[in-house]
């Protein structure tokens, strides 16, 4: 008997189909004529498929009846035409195998709704609700999107190291690797920690970005990207920080800060649509139960003719005259605070805003600085509903520049003297971005917490799972 999916024997052309189902029932609803009706849920779509048990099945009484939310069954059948509503076929059993129970007593997604803070606690069991489900389908569907986007413009996969001794976007917050033992670490003569002793003998960390080592690739190759899990050491309790989380990093050769901005915003632009188109179901639900606007939104953003550009000079302006009172004050070189980017995205400009040539002296030590010297070729893409969502810039290509850089902001060039060789050795404009794959996930799910987007959070206090 050949198997099919619920997805797959939901459709109308599996009608007549001889099908073997196997998944957990959701519920079982007994009919007064002596059969069973049994929601079955695999996974492969939002819907579950119903099952129709007749009584005289030889299971019927010692174990169908028995079933509950959460069992694991294989089931035999035939795929029929449906009357009920919300489907258009359903499987008249011939078997019904029970593989695993799960005591209604102890299970804990019965039907009762519960809150996404305590299906926290279930990480192990959360994807077996709509919800979780749903946002795995999402988020799979992005993935893959992000890879064809690149494939179809020629750009190289590239994997950039998760461990690193370089701190990219030089904020110092690292997470430490290393083998040596903290309760007996060896010292050199002055006291200090004798990384010579370490594994890597030197100080080594998890990576932020795989930036430096991507512009390495695309100053050899033209157009690269790298996807990978990236690491913050942030003590942000937020929304939207994890400590763990996935970022897309495109780096080109040949290519300014505007031409970026037009990749930046075409590949938003394919997401949305993408997605609109294959995962329909999964948006809609998002639509009826999260987020009223999440359609009109992702439609939007798929559609608009061109996003709004346009300098931090003129953001802060609109910020100073909004008569807004932010809990951060704004003030011409003060970072942009998520306040202000919501703002500017949601309340003044209602659609994506791109935000570029922002003050050097908030930027890390690697963005281009501009002919005014004040400001570097940076941008920062805002989403309403999320505010930030790509971070990248023009990278500055001038030895003597960046070196002078480095050392305004304590980096050792000498510790760096590979990225500089990039700059020594046929040197060109090249410019990039970093996309954090689990906000781009919460913008098009309209989920609240960037911990209800990833399948298990990595957050201060929390590594459990
Ligand atoms: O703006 P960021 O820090 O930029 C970089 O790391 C550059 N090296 C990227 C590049 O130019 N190649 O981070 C890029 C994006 C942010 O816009 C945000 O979407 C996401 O990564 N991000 C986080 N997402 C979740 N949790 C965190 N703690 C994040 N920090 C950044
Ligand atoms: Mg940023």
């Amino acid at each position: 008997m050949e198997k099919l999916s619920v997805r797959e024997a939901r459709q109308p052309e599996a009608i007549g189909r001889q099908a073997k189902l196997q998944g957990w029932i959701r519920t079982r609803r007994d009919s007064k004529g002596g059969f069973s009706f049994l929601e079955v849920n695999d996974g492969s779509c939002l819907a579950n498929i119903q099952i129709v048990a007749d009584g005289d099945l030889p299971n019927y009484q010692t174990e169908i009846k028995q079933l509950s939310a959460g069992c694991s069954v294989t089931i035999c059948g035939t795929v029929k035409p449906s009357g009920g509503k919300g489907q258009v076929t359903e499987i008249q059993a011939k078997s019904v195998q029970v593989h695993g129970w799960a005591d209604p007593e102890e299970f804990p997604l019965q039907k009762k709704r519960h809150s996404f803070e305590k299906l926290r606690e279930w990480a192990h069991l959360r994807p077996r609700t709509n919800t979780f489900g749903a946002v795995a389908r999402v988020r799979s569907q992005l993935c893959q999107s992000i890879h064809s986007f690149f494939h179809e413009r020629n750009f190289l996969y590239v994997h950039t190291p998760i461990i690193t001794a370089s701190d990219c976007e030089g904020a110092g917050e690292m997470f430490r690797v290393t083998t040596l033992d903290p309760a007996n670490t060896p010292r050199t003569s002055d006291g200090k920690v004798d990384y010579a002793q370490d594994f890597f003998d030197r100080p080594t960390y998890l990576t932020v970005s795989g930036q430096l080592e991507g512009e390495i690739y695309a100053t050899a190759l033209g157009k690269i990207y790298t996807f990978g899990p990236t690491f913050r050491a942030e003590n942000s309790n937020t929304s939207r920080h994890l400590a763990e989380f996935w970022m897309v990093e495109p780096e080109m050769a040949f290519c300014t800060l505007q031409e970026n901005m037009d990749l930046a915003e075409q590949f938003l632009k394919h997401l949305c649509g993408e997605l609109l188109s294959q995962c329909g179901d999964d948006l809609q639900f998002f639509n009826d139960r999260i987020d009223d606007q999440l359609l009109q939104r992702l439609g939007d953003v798929a559609a608009s003719e061109q996003f709004e550009r346009l300098s931090y000079t003129e953001a802060v302006a609109l910020l100073e005259k909004s008569g807004e009172s932010f809990d951060y004050p704004v003030t011409w070189g003060a970072n942009l605070q998520a306040e202000h980017e919501r703002y500017l995205t949601e309340k003044v400009l209602c659609r994506p805003v791109i935000v570029y040539d922002y003050p050097a002296a908030i930027k890390p030590f690697y963005m281009k600085v501009n002919d005014d010297q004040q400001t570097v070729a940076a941008m920062d893409v805002l989403l309403p509903g999320v505010g930030e969502i790509i971070g990248g810039s023009q990278r500055e290509d001038r030895l003597d520049v960046i070196e002078a850089k480095m050392k305004e902001q304590g980096l050792q060039p000498e510790d760096y003297w590979w990225y500089l060789d990039l700059r020594r050795f046929g040197t060109v404009p090249h410019a990039g971005f970093g996309l954090g794959l689990e906000r781009m996930v919460q913008f098009v799910t309209g989920m609240a917490n960037i911990r209800d987007v990833i399948p298990f959070p990595r957050t201060p206090g929390n590594a459990e799972f």
